[in-house]
């Protein structure tokens, strides 16, 4: 009866769950009763997570690559099949729009089949998507498997972060899923490199083709791996769920753990689609969405996707330095991604957010004021460059990763899959307006355009500050029992 009580209290538990409690409490006797042997903590508690998370965000290496690597192709598909600028956009925007169906079905699939099988899917997509891409012997093709790559990468951005953040221990939670974001910036970066390597010979089929080799690993190191223990102890299957968490924590007792789930679970019903409209969730799908969306609208792809354009546009002679810039961009989001992996778990969340907002928005404005003020002066390049470097840098330690982890975190196990779903395909529905309007948007507006991402910045601060909660350390359920408590009224910090 005290154990019960402690249990009452610590996850604060309605009566009304008082008989599926029943169920949990015989489950945590049972548990009690049979303490496995503790292995000694040795180089695999540490190398096996890191293996599970590294295949999983192979799906992130694709996203990133299939999204950066047709700027580079087009310039030789173009000509080929005589592609006029309507054609080209669609080209290109099809993949957003293929990702945003991706996402929404990923939850749904998630949910189904599992976190693991998810993410095969999306691997086999790749492939598909890749070798249809490379062998099109015309735009309608061609546009059809940049179709179902962006489903790949729906699927995936959805998948990948949730599988890692339902594997990975509340400790390392934060550093573990930024290798996804880790893998994405990895993935834009190579796509750069491939079409430089491959721009001599004009050979944009094997540009789009490489990405089967990711794929493959992907959908083959997936197999072997295990499933999300939190999707197994949904689907009652307790052993597997066991199992599953012992793989990942071969020098843990697991079982503290896997109470803590099945006490979460079993004091939530299993959630519909219609549930993401239920008050309690509401802050948390505030929150979801919202990071999702700014993520977008403060501008990150416009730099991205038309890097050479801008580079181009201040006073950078040819198209070479331009390229080399936009590399070296390349490099410096990789780079800064590792500062963020390093501290996620250690500063936390918002302190991360709030400075590299901050910094994108100071970045933002200075490039607005120079391009404002000395349009043909000589160091314009430099200092466009510097501008557009801090705000990448500030970029990849705050919205780049920690988006994507709290999307993977912040919801409660009955309907993480479907919320994040919902939040990802919103993210993917605010790049494709961001990437769709942006050449309307500088040709009317020209320069003062940063001023409008730096005011979307500023109301993101605004946003973080005031409704994005602490989650470091936190366990899932941890997450889930702080909304819980505190629905209906603003998050405590
Ligand atoms: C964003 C992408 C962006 C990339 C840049 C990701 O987190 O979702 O839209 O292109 O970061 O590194």
């Amino acid at each position: 009866m005290a154990r019960r009580a402690a249990l009452w209290s610590h996850f604060d538990i309605h009566p009304v769950f008082d008989s599926r409690l029943d169920e949990v409490y015989a489950f945590d006797t049972m548990l009690a009763r049979s303490e496995p042997p503790q292995p000694a903590p040795g180089p695999r508690a540490i190398l096996y997570p890191a293996l599970v998370t590294l295949i999983a965000a192979l799906g992130g290496l694709l996203f990133g690559f299939d999204t950066g690597v047709i700027s580079g192709a087009l310039l030789f598909i173009i000509p080929e099949f005589h592609l006029g600028p309507a054609a080209q956009g669609f080209v290109v925007g099809i993949v957003t729009l293929g990702a945003l169906a991706g996402a929404l079905l990923g939850g749904a699939a998630a949910d189904a089949v599992g976190r693991r099988k998810t993410n095969i899917a999306g691997g086999a997509a790749f492939i598909v998507g890749s070798l249809v891409s490379a062998v099109a012997p015309g735009v309608a093709t061609l546009i059809a498997g940049r179709f179902v790559i962006g489903v790949a990468i729906g699927l995936s951005s959805v998948a990948a972060p949730l599988y890692i953040a339902e594997l990975a221990s509340a400790r390392r939670r934060g550093t573990l899923v930024s290798l996804f974001q880790l893998a994405v910036t990895v993935g834009i970066l190579a796509s750069f490199i491939i079409d430089e390597l491959f721009a001599p010979t004009h050979a944009w089929r094997t540009m789009l083709g490489v990405a089967v080799i990711p794929g493959a690993a992907l959908v083959f190191g997936m197999l072997p791996m295990p499933e999300s223990p939190r999707w197994l102890v949904k689907r009652g299957r307790t052993d597997d769920a066991r199992e599953a968490l012992r793989r990942v924590r071969p020098a843990q007792d697991v079982d503290a753990e896997l109470r803590e789930i099945a006490v979460d679970i079993a004091q939530d019903q299993p959630a519909a689609w219609r549930d993401l409209a239920a008050p309690d969730l509401r802050p948390a799908l505030v929150v979801g969405i919202g990071l999702a969306v700014f993520q977008q609208v403060t501008g990150i792809n416009t730099i991205i996707y038309y890097a050479p354009q801008i580079f181009e546009a201040a006073g950078f002679g040819s198209a070479t330095t331009a390229l080399a810039a936009t590399i070296g961009i390349g490099v410096v989001n990789v780079l800064a991604t590792v500062v963020a992996i390093a501290l996620v778990d250690h500063v936390g969340r918002r302190p991360l957010l709030l400075a590299g907002l901050t910094g994108m928005v100071v970045s933002l404005l200075a490039l607005g004021v120079a391009w404002r003020e000395a349009a043909s002066a000589g160091w314009l390049g430099a200092t466009t460059v510097a501008c557009i470097g801090i705000y990448i840098v500030c970029f990849a330690f705050s919205l780049g990763p920690i988006v994507w982890l709290m999307i993977a975190e912040i919801y409660p196990n009955r309907i993480r899959a479907r919320a994040a779903s919902v939040s990802t395909a919103a993210n993917w529905a605010a790049n494709f307006v961001v990437s769709v309007t942006f050449p309307l948007l500088r040709a009317s507006l020209g320069t003062s355009l940063t001023f409008l991402y730096a005011i979307l910045g500023t109301i993101a601060i605004w946003f973080v500050a005031r409704r994005v909660p602490e989650t470091r350390g936190k366990s899932l359920e941890e997450i889930a029992a702080f909304w819980r408590s505190s629905s209906g009224t603003s998050p405590a910090r």
